[in-house]
């Protein structure tokens, strides 16, 4: 069960929920977050764990369990999971090269012509995809060596990595709010934060934002949950679990919030600005990576004697975020090779690991930054959201969602009721189809952050269309193990 926390807990809690707060209004965003948890995210987690508990298998075979033909709804959670691992590994290696800047502040006073210029060395456009940068590439062989050593024997050795990785980002995080709290315009970002703005919730793309985040955030849809509980011991209480794993996880977000908005705070008072102000006029540094590489380091590197200190714990405190949710993900693939095809471990692995470092090839080259905003972009809002859809669809309407609340209910101190079976067959299904419906509308109207159309196709639209494909030849392959 750590190790379930342990790969929730990842950026998506300390970079990524922050600053989708940001771009939806700060917190206008904690309503509509907090409603997706309920409906949909603990939900799906229940759905998730009782049907990896209950088939004793990874998502591929699982699903095969519910019925003929379903099984390749297992594979494109998997599949799902290994594009992002592809990358995920990728900015793990760039928290490891800031690590190593942060001992002499290698970044010097201009945080963005350091993180663009001089350590991405970004190209001017998307073509730029075969000038490997060294030290990225090295940062990412490092990870992907780590990530192998946690699970080099399965469940036994995760179970004893994540006795470090879950314990020690947190004790970080605690140090950071409070670091955080105590600097000069701290509170105008907690009263950002901490404001609700009930205008914002007419905006549907503020719902769709909180239910893409519930489901990145909770590692639901990759496959990751059911795999882990099908390590479960049999007499474990699944609904416990998933409230635990759920609770905890979006707890880390909301206190990582406070870090991160005490110290936007801080940085716009800075400036001589408000929050409102800041975001007006430099909107990089407020969102998306610009929060982790370009704010932090400037803050960081204001704080005298401590500097070095403060960054080299912010940059691990990253690291043993990312490792566990990286782990997590490959874990799900090679558990689904092994459960279909008998495969040995050590060569899921290192085939899973092979592929994906291949891949990820492309985001070390000085055009990568582009082609991973656009994948991380694609399978957030289409492969996630799709595999989640898939999989209320199967349970809900084919498989029966009383056959998985029964036996769950079975297995636990306090049982879910009817809510449950409404949240799968309807409530979260009708707002996920929405979404991808929503989300489709906006792209033939307009590639995503006009970027040229053959990047949007070579980079997004290929891949949305390959998995489905793959998965269904993969479900068609031969078995070496019956269900
Ligand atoms: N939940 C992780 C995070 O918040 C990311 C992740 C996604 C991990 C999918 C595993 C599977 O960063």
């Amino acid at each position: 069960m750590l190790a379930a926390i342990g790969s929730a807990i990842g950026l998506g809690n300390v970079w990524r929920f922050p600053y989708i707060c940001v771009n939806y209004g700060g917190g206008a965003f904690l309503i509509p977050y907090l409603v997706a948890l309920f409906t949909a995210g603990i939900p799906l987690m229940i759905l998730e764990m009782g049907l990896g508990h209950k088939m004793e298998a990874s998502a591929p075979v699982a699903f095969r369990g519910t019925g003929k033909g379903r099984e390749w709804v297992g594979w494109m959670a998997v599949g799902v999971g290994f594009m992002i691992i592809c990358y995920y590994a990728v900015i793990m290696g760039w928290c490891a090269n800031f690590f190593r800047y942060s001992f002499n502040l290698a970044w010097g006073s201009n945080t963005e012509d350091f993180f663009y210029n001089q350590f991405l060395n970004r190209s001017a456009n998307f073509k730029d995809v075969f000038s490997i940068s060294g030290p990225i590439l090295a940062a990412l062989l490092i990870s992907w060596v780590l990530i192998i050593l946690c699970i080099w024997k399965g469940a036994r050795s995760v179970g004893k990595v994540v006795y470090l990785t879950v314990p020690l980002p947190w004790i970080c995080l605690v140090l950071f709010v409070i670091k955080g709290l105590s600097l000069p315009g701290a509170e105008q970002g907690i009263a950002y934060y901490l404001t609700p703005n009930f205008a914002a919730l007419r905006d549907s793309s503020v719902w769709l934002a909180a239910y893409g985040q519930i489901f990145f955030s909770l590692s639901i849809a990759f496959g990751v949950m059911i795999a882990y509980a099908s390590f479960l011991p049999k007499r474990s209480d699944i609904v416990n679990n998933a409230f635990i794993v759920s609770l905890a996880n979006c707890g880390t977000s909301f206190l990582g919030g406070f870090a991160v908005f005490a110290t936007l705070g801080h940085y716009a008072h800075n400036l001589g600005l408000d929050m409102e102000g800041l975001l007006a006029l430099h909107p990089d540094k407020a969102k998306g990576f610009g929060l982790v590489f370009l704010t932090y380091p400037t803050i960081i590197s204001q704080l005298g004697r401590a500097a070095s200190f403060f960054g080299a714990v912010f940059f691990l405190m990253l690291m043993t975020l990312a490792i566990d949710s990286a782990f997590s993900l490959v874990e799900a693939a090679a558990a689904a090779f092994m459960d279909k095809y008998n495969a040995v471990r050590l060569k899921a692995n290192f085939g899973v690991a092979f592929v994906a470092i291949v891949i990820g090839l492309v985001f070390t080259t000085r055009a990568g930054y582009y082609w991973l905003d656009v994948i991380d972009y694609f399978m957030n809002s289409f492969g996630i959201v799709a595999v989640a859809l898939l999989e209320c669809l199967v349970i809900g309407y084919f498989y029966g969602t009383r056959n998985i609340r029964e036996y769950v209910n079975s297995k636990s101190e306090f049982s879910i009721g009817k809510w449950w079976d409404v949240m799968i067959m309807f409530v979260t299904p009708v707002i996920l189809a929405i979404s991808i419906a929503l989300e489709i509308k906006a792209r033939i109207l307009g590639a995503y952050g006009d970027i040229p159309r053959w990047v949007e196709f070579a980079g997004g639209w290929s891949v949305v269309i390959a998995l489905p494909l793959i998965s269904i030849l993969l479900m068609r392959s031969r078995t070496r193990r019956p269900a």
